[in-house]
């Protein structure tokens, strides 16, 4: 597996990297982001390492989470808006914009990240947020999986009932048709510049010359004139027919009619 490159998202005083480090698995955090000031100068205590950015996560643009290239997101994102207790605003509380900036921001990403996981208070699980969240994980091509735990669950004795949600995309899946279909599923919704970042993304390529020849019945002896150019080719082959259809019509014709 390659090395995590951990995108740590609400960042708060580093659960969530404690944990990471906790595994012992390979990984580093790229970038943890918290505006809590106090927070913050805990985090920088502990991780003096890590680069920690002071900022609100939807001020955060596109092409700055790019330059990450992160594998995966771990975060905890605000819980009031969730809590049994609280108004249960849901995606009406402000606090919720970040996260709702988040799952519009990611199907754009350049790279999806492999792994995600999501802390929250018990409550998320029938809000609307969730809702969001898993929508935009299916449409992406992840599997996912949510669990309610405690730590009384693991034998510690606190109790402290919390929401997980833990998603994966396969290699298959981040390469291969799904990201495609994702690509051009949502494609009406980005802006020219996203449109060609997402498309190039995909690397695919156009035909050769040789290639289109070939899909429309020309046999392997048929060739261009070397002074004949590319675009050239292109533009006579799209003038042309496909040779095996009209053969089948030609044998009708001849034999059938
Ligand atoms: C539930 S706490 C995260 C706790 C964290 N996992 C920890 O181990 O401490 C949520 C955090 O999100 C931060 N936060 C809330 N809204 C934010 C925003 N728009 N941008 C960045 N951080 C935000 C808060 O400052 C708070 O530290």
């Amino acid at each position: 597996m390659e090395s995590l490159r951990v995108l740590e998202l609400y960042s708060g005083i580093g659960g969530m990297h404690y944990a990471l480090k906790n595994t012992g698995i390979s990984g580093h955090v790229v970038a943890a982001i918290d505006i809590n000031t106090t927070a913050n100068e805990v985090y920088r205590h502990n991780f003096p390492e890590t680069p920690l950015w002071n900022r609100t996560i939807e001020g955060i643009s596109l092409d700055e989470f790019n330059k990450l290239h992160f594998n995966m997101i771990l975060m905890s994102p605000p819980c009031q808006p969730f809590t049994r207790v609280g108004l249960h605003r849901d995606i009406a509380d402000p606090r919720t914009k970040s996260f709702l900036y988040i799952l519009n921001l990611l199907p754009r990403l350049r790279h999806l990240p492999r792994f995600i996981l999501l802390e929250n208070v018990k409550g998320f699980e029938k809000s609307s947020a969730r809702q969001y969240f898993v929508e935009m994980l299916r449409k992406c091509g992840y599997t996912y999986q949510e669990v309610m735990l405690s730590p009384t669950s693991i034998g510690i004795p606190n109790s402290r009932l919390r929401y997980f949600l833990m998603a994966k995309i396969s290699r298959d899946t981040m390469f291969s048709k799904i990201k495609i279909e994702t690509v051009f599923k949502n494609l009406d919704q980005f802006s020219q510049e996203e449109k060609l970042q997402q498309l190039q993304g995909l690397k695919l390529r156009y035909f050769t010359p040789r290639e289109v020849a070939n899909i429309m019945g020309f046999p392997e002896s048929f060739s261009f004139p070397e002074e004949i150019s590319i675009k050239q080719r292109y533009k006579i082959l799209g003038n042309s027919l496909n040779v095996l259809v009209v053969s089948t019509l030609l044998r009708q014709l001849i034999f059938n009619c």
